[in-house]
């Protein structure tokens, strides 16, 4: 078993597969598969805080680390702003790209509360969405930034 910190609490996660696949096997369904190549963003997580792809990653990597997924940063009861500003701002279609979307997000505002233009389209370049909510997602983020440095 692979002993990480999933989402704030210890967990004890299945060897033998990649991170994504074990997180979903805890019934953690947001970071969702899309590529499996790194190369989409629907599979991101927060590991030590980074923004990283889950789905060719061993779980062996999170041995001993922390590992955050969306519903680690916020729910219905307790949403995280940049969740409160994607629904204020209709940021998304299907949503199959915005939980990878939201934490790479979330990671850039910890690191970067007020970032330009060109800082937050190169934070977001990993992740494609083929809804072209680029637009909306975009004007979310920003909503979520200004409402955090208040
Ligand atoms: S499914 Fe992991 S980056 Fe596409
Ligand atoms: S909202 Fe559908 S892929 Fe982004």
């Amino acid at each position: 078993m692979i002993r990480c910190a999933l989402n704030g609490a210890p967990a004890a996660l299945p060897g033998g597969m990649t991170l994504l696949q074990a997180l979903r096997a805890q019934g953690l369904n947001t970071p969702r598969f899309g590529c499996g190549e790194e190369r989409c963003g629907a599979c991101h997580v927060l590991l030590e805080g980074r923004s990283t792809p889950s789905c060719a990653l061993p779980v062996e990597a999170a041995e001993g680390r922390a590992v955050v997924t969306l519903e680690g940063l916020g729910g219905r009861a307790a949403p995280h702003p940049l969740q409160r500003a994607f629904l204020a701002e209709e940021a998304g279609q299907c949503g199959f790209c915005l939980a990878g979307i939201i934490v790479t997000a979330a990671a850039l505002l910890r690191e970067n509360p007020d970032p330009d233009e060109a800082s937050l389209r190169a934070a977001l370049d990993p992740h494609l969405c083929r809804c072209g909510s680029h637009n909306r997602i975009l004007r979310a983020i920003r909503r979520a930034a200004a409402e955090m440095r208040a």
